[in-house]
């Protein structure tokens, strides 16, 4: 196995023990743009364990991440990492539990490796293209390609609420919805075969790393408009089984 990968997932597996345990000590709460868009202490502090261990290995490597000062980039092209340092901060903070730590690695705009870690439950998800897809060191078989009357699919709780992009009408297809509040989670449900799909509102280090396993599969993901994803901003998403995401396209009425 690469030593790239090795070395990764010791930045990861370091990074979720301290995460672990800041929970012995207070968290710094701050509200970014709303009263539900929080960052901790925690976030920042991850992210820069990360970006340090990056730059001190890969000078020349490009990074996109979501908190202050890296969550722009002009360009994909060369090696560029892509960091979200807690995805699902809220439940962070409200559950302590049902968050992750995603990483992916871009290569000239295509999708090398993706590692989404699940602290609490103690399972890194990681793969991509050249090397399949693995739970710590148990590798996944791709999942069934299921209608999505087969099975349940993950959303943004928004979406939902406010109909958007016929979000209720795709639920009702569906054996039912599901929103963890947590992107990560859904990535991996889909790639574990337990969801067939996923419809939400995404920056790019919230898809980076599950689209990057979901590439090993040849599993698709879009814009809602069907477009591929800019890495360039929010935009809304899906991704899923072929024959799911063939039925949403169908339903919207995008190529
Ligand atoms: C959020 C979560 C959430 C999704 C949001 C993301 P964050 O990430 O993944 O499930 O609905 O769009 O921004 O801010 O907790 O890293
Ligand atoms: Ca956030
Ligand atoms: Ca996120
Ligand atoms: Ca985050």
């Amino acid at each position: 196995m690469s030593e790239q990968i090795q070395e990764i997932k010791g930045w990861l597996y370091e990074a979720g023990e301290k995460i672990k345990a800041s929970f012995r000590e207070e968290l710094k709460v701050d509200q970014k743009s709303n009263r539900t868009d929080l960052v901790t202490n925690m976030d920042r502090d991850i992210q820069k364990f990360l970006i340090e261990n990056i730059q001190s290995t890969y000078p020349k490597a490009r990074i996109l991440a979501e908190e202050s000062g890296y969550n722009t980039l002009d360009t994909m092209e060369g090696t560029v990492f892509v960091i979200d340092p807690i995805d699902g901060t809220l439940n962070f903070v409200l559950e302590k539990e049902n968050f992750c730590i995603m990483l992916a690695v871009y290569e000239e705009g295509q999708s090398k490796l993706g590692f989404i870690y699940n602290v609490m439950q103690e399972e890194l998800y990681w793969g991509g293209r050249e090397f399949g897809v693995y739970c710590n060191e148990k590798k996944l078989t791709k999942p069934e390609n299921k209608l999505l009357s087969e099975g349940l699919i993950g959303m943004n709780a928004h979406m939902y609420l406010h109909n958007q992009y016929e979000a209720q009408k795709i639920g009702e297809v569906s054996m039912g919805v599901r929103m963890s509040g947590c992107a990560g989670i859904e990535l991996i449900a889909i790639l574990k075969g337990t969801r067939i799909g996923y419809l939400s509102n995404l920056s790019p280090w919230d898809y980076a790393a599950g689209c990057a396993m979901l590439d090993a599969f040849d599993f698709p993901y879009s814009g809602l408009t069907g477009k591929p994803l800019h890495f360039n901003g929010r935009e809304h998403f899906v991704a899923g089984t072929p024959k799911m995401v063939e039925e949403v396209s169908k339903i919207l009425q995008f190529p």
